[in-house]
């Protein structure tokens, strides 16, 4: 069989499955446990899209729109760029591996900073390519000099992940345009702005407005995160038509599912849903910074929907003892961060029994 795979994917790890929350708690004996773990949000997904899914499912027994046409109008209509610079995946992730599939070939080069989304390297190394990892500065900012330096003749993409998870950290104006007037002409750049709908620094830098002039600029957005339907898998990215239309002739033609087009477009003009999302969000960070403040436990400022926290007895064993007390977080040693875990915002009372829960846990075992 290791003959037989192709090159980078014998050093592949698989994405941890993790078990159902059902499984766990029948196997740890709890009920009503909180997942704090994958920077979801906690409000459930947009009302209006819940009821354009109710709409849609008596028509499950046609293909979807393999053009994306409504949702591609509402994203343009919203995001002022044109519909045919728009490509619709199923989730941001996939959209991820068909620019991979379309731009990288086996041997090619990429460069990423490290820790960021784990799925970058694990998709360039599926395909055959190889990987550069740029350390975070020490203030856990993205080292774009170190990134530029890293760029060689041979390098194809250099993904970009603006906030950055894990971090949190967010790039400037400034600094972005700065950056990429140092990128060779001949490199995309992937900027994977997931969770940029919930910075509040006015002064960070925003994909779209970069696109104009840039023809292998990508920007990457989701429906996943601030729209609450990651379930669902439907995500959108931006580029010159050129590109597009190259991502398009890899891309499967209905790879965006009915349901998912259908709930998008009416996600989009659920302000009433967006707003309350950015504001417990708000809410949330602020009562958690000034509680751990307060406990004196160390944690990273983030512009995103969830932040770094430096736990004395180290992430994993931290993640375990909260698990068996039903609070569900993130051991952040697969990132090369073993001293920290990593959450999301939850709701008010979620929040409160994490820092119930946290507080408990390192009081029964000192660092
Ligand atoms: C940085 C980043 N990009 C993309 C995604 C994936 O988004 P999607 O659900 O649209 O595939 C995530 C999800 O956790 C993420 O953290």
């Amino acid at each position: 069989m290791k003959k037989l795979i192709r090159q980078g994917i014998e050093d592949l790890v698989p994405y941890p499955p993790g078990k159902p929350i059902e499984e766990l708690e029948r196997e740890l004996g709890i009920e009503g446990s909180i997942k704090l773990a994958s920077n979801e949000n906690p409000l459930g997904p947009s009302p209006l899209a819940a009821s354009a899914i109710k709409d849609k499912v008596h028509t499950l027994n046609r293909y979807p729109d393999g053009s994306g046409y409504y949702l591609k109008e509402k994203i343009a209509e919203k995001c002022k760029v044109p519909a045919d610079q728009i490509i619709l995946g199923n989730g941001s992730n996939e959209l991820i591996e068909l620019l991979i599939r379309t731009f990288l070939s086996t041997g090619e080069h990429a460069v990423q900073a490290f820790p960021t989304f784990l799925v970058y390297e694990k998709i360039v190394k599926g395909a055959g390519g190889r990987m550069s990892s740029v350390p975070l500065l020490s203030d856990f900012r993205i080292d774009l000099e170190g990134i530029s330096r890293a760029i060689t003749p041979e390098t194809k993409i250099v993904f970009i992940n603006n906030p950055n998870n894990p971090t949190g950290s967010a790039i400037s104006k400034g600094e972005m345009t700065g950056f990429l007037s140092e990128i060779p002409d001949d490199v995309i750049v992937a900027l994977d702005e997931a969770y940029i709908e919930f910075v509040t620094d006015d002064s960070v830098s925003r994909g779209l407005e970069l696109l104009e002039g840039r023809p292998l600029l990508f920007v990457l957005r989701t429906f996943s995160k601030l729209y609450g339907l990651a379930g669902l898998r439907i995500g959108y990215g931006f580029g010159s038509r050129e590109m597009i239309e190259y991502m398009n002739r890899v891309r499967q033609p209905f790879n965006a599912n009915a349901l998912a087009q259908a709930a998008a477009t009416a996600a989009m003009d659920d302000s009433e849903f967006i707003s309350r999302t950015l504001r417990v969000v708000r809410e949330g960070l602020q009562y958690l910074y000034q509680r751990l403040e307060e406990l004196g436990i160390e944690y990273v400022p983030t512009q995103a929907n969830f932040f770094l926290i430096k736990v004395p007895i180290g992430g994993k064993k931290t993640y375990e003892l909260m698990l068996r007390e039903g609070v569900i977080v993130r051991a952040m040693d697969s990132f090369g961060l073993p001293d920290y875990i990593r959450i999301n915002v939850g709701l008010q009372e979620e929040n409160e029994r994490f820092i119930r829960t946290l507080s408990k846990v390192l009081a029964g075992h000192p660092g």
